[in-house]
């Protein structure tokens, strides 16, 4: 997730809006910042790693002339925060200067393509292929709007992109699809944005642009195009009335929430992994004598989901372990046949780094899932996958659990197919289904949230949660207590449901709420029997459960009903959103803040 600003003005100089409007979207990214602008037909491009404030007075961005440019801010996907790796990235003449957000699925049989033809590359990033790609259509005579429109037709994945070229010096070029890009307009020019926050200081009408559309913008306006037939699209503007905090948040009250309902968006990400990396990945799994599975808080409760994806789909043991207990338990045993994966979203948990220090002196393999490419666990990795979440900056972790256990379950299948342990067809349908889990999720968080406001609301004076669930929906269980525990400080228990009767039964009694986490699946008998169990003491029964399912209705008080058809194990990641939803709510009537839990810290770099 990156930061874009592209203006073209009348009156004052484009980068004073650009460096105003990136760090108006500094929460989207900060490894790595750069501008271009374009000023007598000349293109001056300065960038570099660091946070904004530092490059823009080490690189005297504010002495750059111009009333046309763009700027970005970068969240690394592909390639380290470094200078070269920094946006703008440009054709070899710097005569198109190209900033994306997103990922480009297909770039490296682009970049191979490109490669053949002469076209010589800088950088590690998917985007450079953009302008390279521009630079040989332009050979072709079509002109700049034909140049971006054939090479649109070709890229894969996602983008929001912006195109500043001295062959049309007084236009921008954007695109979009799945990433977020907005367009305004103002007496004083036009502008685009990834998002609303960096616009409102100029203006408040704005034009989102939809997935396969690309613009064209001048100073006195912008026109719509549909990037598959080319023709031209009119939809009115939209005035905004957020104030400029409320924007930040997209709206919503808190980032939890904002980052709750991203979720559909970041697991499409999310399922757009390096297919290069995830094969590295697994064959080291594969080759392992053991695989422990290292990780705190969320992050462990993603390594839990994880084991029962190994296990059950590549038939693969894991030990999932919190990280401050590795030295204790498997410290003396690890050695140089052990493979160590390590899922951090931050990539710098002080517990985390020691268990794999320790597991790197003893010649283990330490592989690693996380979400900040750049981060000391990036560094020290054998090899890493990058979840794709985009920044979370609500202390409890949400989006950032769901695209863990999704990237999880795509290691998890990809093993399978290499050691042939289900069959073509299996393989298949668990491939569409892991295509449709952003959907569920989607339909979950619209139908389940007014379901959700009025159990917190009945719940808002409990004293005390019990959150079961048996198999794989123990992990959600886990999750979902860590969630209510987190933000609104209720005291709660959680427990694989099976355990249940060896002592959490014994706080039952009359009116205690157990909130029962049950899928359809191989454990949906024994779910069964549990919730009586409890029931029969007198316990309040909450169920998260699939739509239609009768028999968990029956038997409890209130259920939230969950899409049909979602294969048992990929529950985990559809299932927590009501839970994510109710600590949230819950915290907001207590009179909580969410984003910021007392105690609580985002990333812990201590011991
Ligand atoms: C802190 C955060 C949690 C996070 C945990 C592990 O406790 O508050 O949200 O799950 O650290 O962080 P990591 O960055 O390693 O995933």
């Amino acid at each position: 997730m990156c930061g874009i600003f592209g203006c073209i003005i009348r009156e004052g100089q484009a980068v004073k809006l650009i460096t105003d409007g990136l760090k108006r979207l500094e929460y989207r990214g900060y490894d790595s910042v750069g501008v271009a602008v374009i000023n007598n037909n000349q293109m001056d491009i300065r960038k570099d790693k660091g946070r904004i404030e530092e490059v823009v007075s080490e690189l005297s961005i504010l002495e750059m002339e111009g009333k046309i440019g763009l700027g970005h801010t970068r969240w690394a996907t592909h390639g380290a925060p470094a200078y070269e790796n920094a946006h703008p990235h440009t054709d070899e003449i710097e005569s198109i200067a190209v900033i994306h957000n997103g990922v480009i699925e297909n770039y490296s049989e682009l970049k191979d393509e490109l490669i053949d033809k002469g076209h010589i590359f800088r950088s590690r990033t998917d985007t450079e292929v953009i302008p390279h790609l521009i630079e040989e259509e332009m050979k072709s005579d079509i002109g700049l709007q034909g140049a971006m429109l054939r090479i649109l037709r070709r890229l894969r994945g996602s983008y929001a992109l912006v195109v500043l070229s001295t062959h049309e010096p007084d236009k921008l070029y954007c695109a979009r699809n799945e990433s977020p890009l907005v367009l305004g307009i103002s007496g004083n020019g036009t502008y685009c944005a990834s998002d609303v926050p960096a616009l409102l200081p100029y203006t408040n009408q704005v034009n989102y642009l939809r997935n396969g559309e690309m613009a064209i913008l001048d100073i006195d306006g912008f026109s719509i195009i549909k990037i598959s037939d080319g023709s031209e699209i009119v939809r009115p503007n939209t005035e905004i009335t957020w104030s400029p905090e409320m924007a930040e948040k997209q709206g919503y009250i808190h980032f939890m929430l904002k980052e709750i309902h991203e979720q559909p968006t970041s697991l499409r990400d999310g399922l757009r992994l390096q297919e290069r990396y995830l094969d590295l990945l697994t064959q080291f799994l594969d080759r392992g004598k053991e695989v422990f599975l290292v990780a705190a808080g969320t992050s462990y409760h993603s390594c839990l989901a994880g084991a029962y994806l190994f296990s059950k789909l590549a038939r693969l043991t894991t030990f999932p372990v919190v990280s401050s207990e590795f030295m204790e338990i498997y410290g003396s045993t690890v050695g140089i046949d052990s493979i160590i994966l390590t899922v951090s979203q931050s990539g710098e948990t002080y517990d985390t780094l020691k268990a794999i220090d320790h597991a790197r002196m003893r010649a283990a393999t330490v592989l690693g899932v996380t979400n900040t490419v750049g981060s000391t666990l990036t560094r020290v990795a054998r090899a890493y996958l990058i979840q794709q979440s985009g920044p979370e900056i609500g202390v409890a972790a949400t989006k950032t659990f769901t695209s863990q256990v999704l990237v999880l379950a795509q290691m998890a299948l990809r093993l399978a197919k290499n050691r042939g342990k289900l069959s073509q067809d299996e393989l298949d349908e668990f491939e569409i289904k892991l295509h449709l889990v952003p959907d569920w999720v989607e339909e979950t968080i619209s139908k389940s949230e007014d379901t959700v406001k009025k159990l917190a609301k009945n719940h808002l004076d409990e004293s005390l949660f019990l959150f079961l669930g048996r198999g794989i929906s123990s992990a959600t269980a886990l999750e979902g207590r860590l969630k209510l525990l987190e933000i609104t400080y209720i005291p709660s228990l959680a427990y694989p449901a099976g355990e249940s009767k060896h002592g959490p039964i014994s706080i039952i009694e009359e009116g205690v709420t157990c909130i029962f986490v049950c899928p359809r699946g191989e454990t949906h008998n024994h779910i069964l029997g549990s919730i009586m169990e409890m029931k029969s003491r007198g316990a309040n029964i909450v169920s998260v459960c699939e739509e239609g399912d009768e028999e968990v209705k029956r038997i409890s008080d209130e259920v939230i009903e969950m899409p049909r058809g979602i294969p048992e194990e990929l529950t985990p990641i559809v299932y927590i959103t009501p839970l994510q939803l109710l600590a949230y709510h819950l915290a907001v009537l207590k009179g909580l803040d969410p984003d910021k839990p007392r105690n609580l810290a985002k990333s812990v770099t201590v011991p």
